[in-house]
């Protein structure tokens, strides 16, 4: 279904250009020129994201933007500031607005705009909506009869970045061998494989065109995708059956000499169930093909991870990683 925007502006001129170039860009298009009517609208209608004149007769921009926040959370709004009114734009991003632009529009600029914030409240609803399932679970299960439940929160993951296919299930595979190889008790090898499962249950939250980027990510986008591991945690967090797999969601990232995220935890300061799903993790993505590179051989992912024994990973675990568990690599590639 295409995004439907609402363009406020009282100058006719620009909600015709702006809603030709949108309805161009596909979107459905709804136009007012005063804030009464912009408001009903959103309340009738089914509006994604309102480009808002700051400067209406009646009722101010601000004053709309101020009833569309309160009322309609899950409308976005980016304000139309006339040039050398930034003052009046901080106001209105202080009043939670998404964002400005000053006239003339930019229209690329715009353009891009837009597509960011639908796609913030996109993710949002995404993370809410799965929310919601989990909270549905009964907390009086174990994890493993919830597996079902587990299996399709993975597949919402790799839904969402296809260049992940069967990443989790791997991961979760080979994790179950080093437990094995580390004497885990059958409580402690479910924990790793389902939690396994989970690890990137997170990335429901990253934005998409930042997860399927071909290019480098520049430092804001890397921020932006670093939260997952906390996103993840927030996730589960309510119902009881997760809360043995919680520290592993959250710490899978973190490097062994501390330089990780998101913690900076340091060595057997890092849960156990996370240090080594730290190393399937990173040799799965390293095997796979990623937007932004080609796979890495077997051989060339295993002397990557080698490398980074100490640093990145937990000396033992790498040794029991290359050392046996890999050798059922080969059953779980799909
Ligand atoms: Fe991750």
């Amino acid at each position: 279904m295409p995004d439907t925007l609402l363009i406020v502006d009282d100058e006719e001129s620009i909600c015709k250009n702006l809603g030709k170039y949108f309805r161009g860009k596909g979107f459905d298009i709804l136009m007012a020129s005063d804030g009464e009517s912009a408001i009903e609208l959103c309340q009738t209608k089914p509006v994604g994201l309102v480009l808002l004149d700051i400067g209406l007769p009646g009722m101010s921009g601000l004053d709309v933007l101020k009833r569309i926040k309160t009322t309609l959370p899950n409308v976005g709004v980016i304000m139309i500031t006339a040039y050398g009114d930034a003052e009046t734009a901080v106001r209105a991003m202080k009043m939670k607005a998404d964002d400005y632009i000053l006239k003339p529009i930019d229209m690329t600029g715009l353009g891009i705009m837009v597509n960011n914030v639908l796609e913030t409240y996109r993710t949002q609803s995404e993370v809410s909506d799965i929310k919601q399932q989990v909270s549905t679970l009964d907390s009086s299960v174990r994890l493993k009869e919830t597996y079902n439940m587990i299996k399709a929160l993975a597949g919402a993951i790799e839904a969402k970045d296809p260049f992940t296919k069967g990443h989790s299930y791997r991961v979760s595979q080979l994790s179950v061998e080093i437990g094995k190889r580390l004497g885990f008790n059958d409580e402690e090898l479910e924990i790793l494989e389902y939690g396994a499962l989970l690890h990137d249950i997170g990335k429901i939250g990253v934005k998409e065109v930042i997860l399927n980027k071909p290019g480098r990510l520049s430092a804001k986008e890397y921020a932006h995708i670093q939260r997952h591991p906390v996103i993840g945690e927030d996730i589960v967090k309510p119902v009881e059956i997760f809360h043995p797999v919680l520290t592993l969601i959250r710490s899978h990232h973190e490097h062994f000499d501390g330089r990780g995220y998101p913690d900076g935890l340091k060595g057997e300061k890092i849960n156990i169930f996370a240090r080594i799903v730290s190393v399937p993790d990173s040799f799965d993505a390293m095997t796979s093909d990623r937007p932004y590179r080609e796979a890495l051989s077997v051989n060339e992912a295993l002397s990557r991870i080698d490398e980074a024994k100490g640093t990145q990973f937990d000396p033992q675990i790498v040794d029991i990683f290359i050392g046996g568990a890999i050798k059922i690599y080969d059953r779980y590639i799909m």
